[in-house]
């Protein structure tokens, strides 16, 4: 399957609930998918997009802060590790598996982010402000776990009516045969698996 036929998959896309597997394997083709994920990333106008998200089970995912192509820095974390979270922040979050769906969330401020880059060097860093928030909430989205799961009681409730529309809206999906099965997701799912962990 080629790279350019990745897209973005929206709630509740099994696919986001998949827990990656460490990525073994860095190629040519797996430098390709990174680089449509960066493009679909600016396209939806985000600033951090996981695998998950383009319906492949790999842990990775791309950032760039900035949202923009040329600014900012472009940064590809592969088999993230954090660690020694520091402090509390509650700021209001966005997915692009939830397009439009805004809500805050608390989380640690600082935050030690140790992974892999593309070429297969070691990255570790002390973050914190925007880029912090970013790389935690990209690392749930490889343990399958999203945003709206991290809500405070009350925020869940607020979100209750918009997470029923994107259900109907899947629903509608696959009944028109627009989405795969649950099955065929998880058989491509075990696919890329086999290929890259
Ligand atoms: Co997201």
């Amino acid at each position: 399957m080629p790279e350019t036929s990745l897209k973005i998959v929206i709630y509740p896309h099994p696919a986001l609930q998949y827990a990656s597997k460490p990525v073994v394997r860095i190629n040519a083709k797996l430098k390709r998918i990174v680089a449509r994920m960066f493009e679909l990333m600016y396209e939806a106008k985000g600033i951090g997009l996981a695998a998950n998200q383009v319906n492949l089970p790999l842990r990775l995912f791309v950032m760039n802060s900035a949202g923009k192509p040329g600014e900012g820095v472009e940064r590809v974390f592969i088999n993230p590790v954090l660690s020694q979270p520091s402090g509390m922040e509650e700021a209001e979050e966005g997915c692009l598996s939830l397009p439009e769906l805004l809500a805050d969330v608390r989380r640690p401020a600082k935050i030690t982010m140790s992974a892999f880059d593309t070429e297969g060097n070691e990255i570790h860093e002390r973050l914190s402000g925007l880029e912090a928030r970013i790389v935690q909430h990209e690392t749930d989205h490889l343990d399958g776990v999203l945003f709206i799961d991290r809500l405070s009681a009350s925020g869940k409730i607020e979100v209750q009516e918009p997470l029923r529309d994107f259900m109907d809206e899947y629903m509608r999906h696959i009944r028109e045969g627009t989405v795969a099965s649950d099955e065929e997701i998880r058989a491509r799912l075990a696919e890329w698996e086999q290929e890259y962990c």
